[in-house]
C-alpha cells in the first residue's frame, strides 16, 4: 500500500474516532457564552431546539455575536419540517439572509461588515410579511416576501438552529461555506427557555476574552490541504511559495505524498534563535529563524525545497511541480494522521496570523481536514490564556 493511501486511511480513522467519541449531544442553555467552532460537522447546527408555534409569545430573537470569520452560518429557523425556512449567514463579513417559502427563494445581503472581532448585538424579528435584521439597535436589512401559495396558519412546530441548517444545502439560493469560528452570548430566542440539543461532534471550548485575527493551534491538531486545491505554479523560476507569519512553537508544516514526507520542525534550541529543521528520512538541513515575529518562507522548486532562502534540500528524483498539481498533502501544524497516541512530532502551538500560498491568503475552513481543536479565524491575544 502506498503512503498516500495510508495517509488517507489514517485521516478517515481519526475522523471516525472523533465522531464516535460522543455518541449523542448534550443539552445547553441558549443564554450562555457559546463557541460555535470546534466541530467536525459542516452543516449540522451546533445547537437546535423546537417549540409549538401556539406557545410562541414573541417573534424576535436577539443575541450578541463576535467573529473574525468572513463566511459561515449563524442562525436558522423553519416551520413545516423545513418547507418554509430562513437562514442568516455571513459572506465577506456582511450579513446575508436567505428565505425559502412555498415557491419563493430569496437571498439578500447588506449592512456593515461584522467580522471585526468586536461584539455586536443582533436582533431578528418577523413583522407580518417582513423579516428584519437589526445590528446594534439599527435596522440593517429588511426583507419582505409574499406568496399566494402560502396560507397563514400558526400551528405546528417551529425549529431554531445556530451554526448550521436543518434543510439540505441544495435548497440554498446562494451556497456558502457553513463553518463559523465565532462566539455568541446573551441569547433570547423567541422568549423560549427550553434547553437546546447540541451537535454530538462539538467539543465545548471557552471563548477567549480577547481575540485577534489568525489561526490558533492549541498543540493538539493539524489542518490538511490537498495541494491541487491551492493556488498553482506561475513561473518555474519562482516556484511555489508558502509563507507563514505568526508566533509559534512546534512543527510548522509537512509535505507528503507517495513515498516521501518532509517535515519543517522546530529543534529544541536556543532561547532567542529559533532553529528549524527541514527533515526527511535520511539527512536534514537546519536554518535559523528570527524569534518574534516569526516568518517562515517555504519555497517549492521543481527538484528542491527551500526554507527562508537559506536551507535547501534537493531530490532529483521528484518533480514537485507535477506532484503539486496532482495533489500532495500540505499539512499545517504537524503531520496528517498524527494522533495523540502515535504522535511523532511536536504539534504546532501558537497563532499563525497569516498563511499565504502564492501570495493568496489561505482559509483553514477550506481544508480537506481540520482538527476540531484548531480555530480557523481567531487567536487569543494573550496566547494560552483561555477564559470562560
Ligand atoms: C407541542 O404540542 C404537542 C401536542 O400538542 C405536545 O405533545 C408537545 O409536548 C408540545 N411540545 C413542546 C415543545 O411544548
Ligand atoms: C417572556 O417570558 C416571560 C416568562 O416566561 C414572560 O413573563 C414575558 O412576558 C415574555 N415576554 C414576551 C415578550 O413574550
Ligand atoms: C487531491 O486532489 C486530486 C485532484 O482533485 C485527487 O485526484 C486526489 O485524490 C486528492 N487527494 C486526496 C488525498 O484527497
Amino acid at each position: 500500500m502506498n503512503h498516500l493511501n495510508e495517509a488517507v486511511i489514517l485521516l478517515l480513522g481519526l475522523y471516525l474516532i472523533l465522531l464516535c467519541r460522543r455518541v449523542s449531544g448534550d443539552q445547553i442553555s441558549g443564554k450562555g457564552v457559546v463557541n460555535l467552532a470546534h466541530r467536525q460537522s459542516k452543516w449540522t447546527p451546533l445547537m437546535q431546539t423546537s417549540a409549538n408555534l401556539s406557545d410562541i409569545t414573541s417573534i424576535r430573537s436577539s443575541f450578541e455575536f463576535r467573529t473574525f470569520d468572513p463566511e459561515g452560518a449563524i442562525f436558522y429557523g423553519d416551520t413545516k419540517e423545513g418547507q418554509d425556512w430562513f437562514v442568516l449567514s455571513l459572506r465577506d463579513g456582511i450579513p446575508e439572509m436567505q428565505i425559502g417559502k412555498a415557491d419563493i427563494l430569496v437571498s439578500v445581503k447588506g449592512g456593515h461588515k461584522l467580522n471585526d472581532g468586536a461584539w455586536h448585538l443582533l436582533e431578528l424579528r418577523s413583522e407580518g410579511k417582513f423579516v428584519v435584521l437589526e445590528v446594534n439597535n439599527k435596522e440593517e436589512l429588511v426583507v419582505g416576501l409574499h406568496s399566494k401559495l402560502t396560507e397563514e396558519e400558526l400551528t405546528g412546530k417551529i425549529r431554531l438552529a445556530v451554526g448550521g441548517m436543518l434543510v439540505d444545502k441544495q435548497k440554498l439560493f446562494h451556497p456558502f461555506q457553513p463553518e463559523m469560528d465565532a462566539c455568541i452570548r446573551g441569547g433570547h430566542w423567541l422568549n423560549l427557555s427550553t434547553p437546546w440539543d447540541t451537535d454530538s461532534t462539538w467539543e465545548p471550548r471557552p471563548c477567549f476574552s480577547e481575540i485577534k485575527r489568525g489561526s490558533y493551534f492549541p498543540g493538539t491538531g493539524v489542518a490538511v490541504f490537498n495541494t491541487s486545491d491551492l493556488p498553482g505554479l506561475k513561473t518555474e523560476e519562482a516556484g511555489i511559495t508558502v509563507e507563514i507569519f505568526g508566533s509559534w512553537t512546534g512543527t510548522a508544516l509537512s509535505l507528503q505524498s507517495t513515498g516521501f514526507q518532509y517535515i519543517l520542525e522546530e529543534l529544541d534550541g536556543h532561547k532567542d534563535v529559533k532553529e528549524v529543521q527541514l527533515g526527511l528520512k535520511e539527512g536534514s538541513e537546519s536554518v535559523d529563524l528570527p524569534r518574534e515575529p516569526a516568518t517562515l518562507t517555504f519555497t517549492i522548486l521543481k527538484h528542491s525545497l527551500v526554507v527562508n532562502s537559506k536551507s535547501e534540500l534537493e531530490t532529483e528524483s521528484l518533480d514537485f511541480f507535477t506532484m503539486w498539481k496532482k495533489g500532495m498533502l500540505l499539512t499545517f501544524g504537524g503531520m496528517p494522521g498524527d494522533s495523540e497516541a502515535t504522535k511523532s512530532t511536536h504539534h504546532l502551538r501558537g497563532c499563525l496570523e497569516k498563511i499565504l500560498v502564492q501570495g493568496q491568503v489561505i482559509d483553514l475552513d477550506r481544508a480537506l481536514y481540520k482538527h476540531a481543536a484548531v480555530s480557523s479565524h481567531s487567536c487569543p491575544t494573550e496566547a494560552m490564556n483561555e477564559l470562560t
